[in-house]
């Protein structure tokens, strides 16, 4: 099955939301709701009702797993749209440019397509399953690093009760290994900087599958890896191992 189509209705819902949110970047922000680690706010959900009213306009019958809710399709089995309208809400809510929309296409077990938009870059990832993972239209692949030494590692700050302080621990064990650390703030971002060469692994305690399903699917075209390893009953979160599929990830993890 060919889902080119789907994936131009997933660039188009990503760019009309990444336009919305760039132009409200420099506003004050409605808060929802403020957790220890995290806040939502009022144009997560806008954001999402955009997206969403996009999408539908054609393909009615797909479902929505999504940060802001979810949506029936026409049928259980149906096409599930996998959405997080901001990945970076905590950036984008303290005016630091690095969030992004990030949009997979779910069927049956398989993630078939990924779209994960920065609006402030103007930066396009893209991948149909079994397609060229591209920037903007243009091809992208994992870096060559295999050495620890020369990689820099990503860590996730998680929004979760004690994934946080884990996250600070492996930064601590990590950082001795590799060439830098970072916290860049978006899950999907990171994971699509590895894809593009730029980065080498990322590594989070606890992350929610909306995060970074599409950016997943396009690392893996990308020659990366990705190892999720669900810790809630309903599989929709758990901890995330991702890398250029070349460096000893697990072995600089290992603590003992
Ligand atoms: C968050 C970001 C962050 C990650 C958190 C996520 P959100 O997503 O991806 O990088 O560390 O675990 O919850 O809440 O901004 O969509």
């Amino acid at each position: 099955m060919d889902y080119s189509a789907q994936l131009i209705a997933a660039e188009t819902a990503a760019r009309k939301a990444g336009a919305f949110l760039r132009a409200r970047f420099h506003e004050v922000h409605q808060v929802d709701e403020e957790l220890a680690h995290d806040i939502k706010l009022r144009l997560d959900k806008e954001t999402q009702a955009l997206i969403v009213e996009s999408l539908a306009a054609q393909y009615p019958d797909y479902s929505v797993l999504g940060e802001e809710g979810c949506g029936a399709g026409a049928s259980a089995d149906s096409p599930q749209w996998i959405i997080d309208p901001i990945d970076g809400t905590v950036n984008y809510f303290y005016g630091i440019p690095i969030f992004c929309v990030s949009i997979a296409l779910r069927v049956g077990a398989q993630t078939v397509l990924g779209c994960v938009y920065d609006p402030m870059q103007d930066e396009c990832f893209t991948v149909c399953k079994g397609g060229a993972p591209c920037l903007n239209g243009r091809p992208i692949q994992v870096s060559a690093r295999t050495q620890m030494a020369q990689a820099v590692v990503f860590i996730g700050h998680g929004t979760h009760d004690g994934s946080g302080a884990a996250g600070i621990a492996r930064f601590a064990h990590v950082s001795a290994q590799v060439r830098k650390i970072r916290i860049l703030g978006s899950a999907a971002l990171t994971l699509c900087y590895i894809a593009a060469g730029r980065f080498d692994a990322y590594i989070e305690n606890r992350i929610n599958l909306w995060d970074f399903a599409a950016a997943r699917v396009i690392l893996e075209a990308a020659g990366g890896a990705c190892e999720y390893t669900p810790t809630s009953a309903d599989l929709l979160s758990g901890s995330v191992i991702a890398w250029n599929g070349k460096l000893p990830i697990h072995a600089a993890l290992r603590t003992s």
